[in-house]
């Protein structure tokens, strides 16, 4: 078994010693150069080639963002793995930027540390085409072949778990080496961008305000980068800026996506309003969220008559959460009503999931042994991508979705 070559980057000696120790049981990991500057990383990453380099961000002299920038163009079959100390979110996201790939915060455990180094470079080993990779951030070219999947995450029901299963998933899909976006259609105040804690400063409000949304280039300078390798579009920071974005613009900027991602995740705001019905229009797939409560139960018998109304039904998967909340409904009695079952049940886990949101780290990457991280993988690992583009064709088809579910 070849082992994963680490290069340890970071200028206090002790830390470098921490590192070591926490590694030095793992028979598949082996740390073969140690740094303690910018300049020294670079020519170590040039001569060793690692798989890994562990990047500390304060280095003296050039620091460790514009470290991992020019390890990532130089040595693109690297991995660069940010090792940061709390409350460095900015740094982050520029280090994300530049071309790293994960990250991790001080103090992290032996398992955090061993897993992440796996992680990354089972993901890098599995990538056909490194050399060809462009670090998060840069512009990417137009796919030819328009091939993505649309996934939106619905409910007409508030607080069922959109967001939290729409970061999680666009971020867990990232992490396997595919190119991911996540749009923030929560325009009314949106928690995606918090979630995965970006601070951004565009979003899709000023970019419907553009005059060609049609320029895949231009969307593109509006994605943020998250460092799982996921591109977010965010929602208008001020509620009142929601007003400007239309169903038009949506059809729009989700066929660009589509055709130039694997997946397009869309988090939903929890009506039937023109926007969200343009969104499902497109989806490949939807995922409709509900948990083990009447009113929930309620709203997903509603949702999944519409649906089928609109002859949407065939692209509806259900997704029961907080699934071990037992107030007295049996799942058996949930399926029988909705006369369905659930592709997806998540558990109830509030300790992992209020962490994972206020702390701004999805918890597909900070709790990866928990259950709810695990069954999120689990799907995320049986998505395919579709043969056909049934967006495109749809958006040739169109009529207006809003005016046939008046009309039911
Ligand atoms: N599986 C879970 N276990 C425990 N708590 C959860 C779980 N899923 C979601 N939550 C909690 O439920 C709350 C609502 O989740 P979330 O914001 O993802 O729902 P939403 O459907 O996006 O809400 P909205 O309709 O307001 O946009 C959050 O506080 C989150 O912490
Ligand atoms: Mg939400």
């Amino acid at each position: 078994m070849s082992r994963t070559t680490v290069l340890v980057v970071d200028d206090i000696a002790s830390t470098r010693e921490d590192i070591k120790r926490l590694l030095y049981f793992e028979g598949d990991i082996s740390i073969v150069g140690e740094a303690s500057n910018g300049e020294e990383a670079i020519r170590m990453a040039e001569d060793l080639k690692p798989d890994v380099v562990l990047m500390d961000i304060n280095l003296p002299g050039i620091d460790g963002i514009a470290a991992s920038e020019l390890i990532a163009n130089q040595t693109p079959d690297t991995a660069i793995v940010i090792i940061s100390i709390q409350g460095e979110p900015e740094y982050l996201r520029k280090a994300m930027a530049a071309g790293a790939r994960d990250y991790l915060v001080k103090p992290f455990s032996c398992n955090d540390l061993a897993e992440t180094i796996r992680r990354v470079n089972n993901i890098y080993r599995m990538r056909p085409a490194r050399t060809g990779m462009q670090p998060a951030g840069e512009n990417q070219p137009d796919r030819v072949n328009p091939a993505g999947k649309i996934m939106v995450i619905f409910s007409s029901k508030g607080g069922t778990g959109k967001t939290t299963l729409s970061c999680n998933l666009a971020v867990c899909l990232a992490q396997t080496g595919k190119n991911v976006s996540l749009v923030d259609l929560s325009l009314q105040g949106g928690d995606v961008a918090v979630m995965l804690n970006l601070a951004p400063k565009a979003t899709i409000a000023e970019l419907v305000q553009e005059e060609d949304l049609l320029e895949y280039s231009l969307v593109n300078t509006y994605l943020a980068p998250h460092m799982s390798g996921l591109k977010v579009l965010p929602a208008p920071l001020r509620p009142e800026k929601a007003e400007v974005v239309k169903a038009g613009h949506i059809e729009e900027i989700l066929t660009q996506l589509k055709s130039n991602y694997d997946f397009v995740v869309v988090d939903t705001y929890p009506l039937f309003n023109d926007l969200n019905l343009s969104a499902l229009e497109m989806a490949d797939e939807v995922l409709l969220t509900f948990t083990r409560d009447l009113p929930s139960v309620k709203h997903a018998k509603i949702d999944l008559d519409i649906m089928e109304n609109l002859n949407l039904s065939q692209k509806v998967k259900l997704i029961l959460n907080r699934s071990t909340q037992d107030y007295g409904i049996k799942i058996s009695d949930l399926e029988k009503s909705l006369n369905a079952s659930p592709s997806v049940i998540l558990p109830n886990d509030e300790k992992t999931v209020l962490s994972s949101i206020n702390k701004g780290h999805p918890f597909v990457l900070t709790h990866t042994n928990s259950r709810i991280a695990q069954n999120i993988k689990d799907f995320a690992a049986k998505m395919e991508l579709p043969v056909t583009s049934n967006a495109l064709e749809a958006v040739g088809a169109k009529k207006s979705l809003i005016g046939r579910i008046f009309s039911l």
